[in-house]
């Protein structure tokens, strides 16, 4: 029987690396919820639509078209957005826009559509507690900050870019401040999420833990 997993934690927590790698391993479908806040964030951008306001915001987000490609591809609006959407502008522009009720609404909608049947693998800030209450196992992935902007340093460093260390922990914690202080849906953990600090934890560590949890649970023989 397939089931559905819900992963949520703060920014750079190493999430979508850890969803996509099970989706292989599990043959499941990744679906990257954060990717859709930075889809709103860049179609307002460059449509001129200022970020707190939040009307017009709303209107985006119901009519745009966002489509998630089962190889990691954004597509908005027909068009490929995926290297774009990591711009640190569209970063902070999403954590902007991610507050408004009307916005996490339409976005809430899709994605419970998107995951209606189950073999889904859903990350973000607020899956197990709004998108997908119901998924049979939830992850709360963290990291300490410095370790989070640490793997940050490094992914830009393999990509020829250069960065501050310090700048890129300030930015981490203002998001973090700002994920979790939101009114709509917080970052928090679900009451039935099991936690797993990932400070010290290669990424094949973390993938093994989740799968024994899961297999732990009967979930792959039911
Ligand atoms: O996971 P990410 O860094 O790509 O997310 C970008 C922003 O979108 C993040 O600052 C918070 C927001 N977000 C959200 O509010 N709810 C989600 N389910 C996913 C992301």
């Amino acid at each position: 029987m397939k089931i559905n997993i819900a992963i949520d934690g703060p920014s750079a927590s190493g999430k979508s690396t850890i969803a996509k790698r099970l989706a292989q391993q599990l043959d499941y479908v990744h679906i990257d919820t954060g990717a859709m806040y930075r889809c709103v964030a860049y179609l307002a951008i460059n449509s001129n639509i200022d970020l707190t306001d939040e009307q017009s915001l709303g209107e985006m987000a119901e009519t745009m078209d966002i489509r998630l490609s089962v190889d990691g591809k954004v597509f908005l609006n027909q068009k490929n957005v995926t290297e774009e959407l990591r711009q640190e502008e569209i970063s902070v522009g999403a954590s902007k826009v991610s507050i408004y009720a009307n916005v996490r609404k339409a976005m809430v909608k899709r994605q419970q559509a998107m995951a209606l049947a189950k073999g889904f693998i859903v990350d973000g800030r607020d899956i197990g507690t709004v998108v997908l209450p119901d998924a049979e196992v939830k992850i709360f992935q963290t990291a300490t900050v410095e370790s989070r902007a640490m793997r940050r340093f490094k992914e830009n460093q393999n990509k020829g870019i250069d960065s501050d260390f310090e700048l890129l922990k300030n930015e981490i914690e203002q998001r973090d401040y700002q994920d979790t202080h939101r009114k709509e849906s917080p970052l928090k953990k679900a009451e039935d999420a099991i936690e797993i600090d990932t400070s010290e934890m290669t990424v094949e560590q973390v993938v093994n833990l989740i799968i024994s949890y899961i297999a732990e649970r009967n979930y792959f023989y039911d």
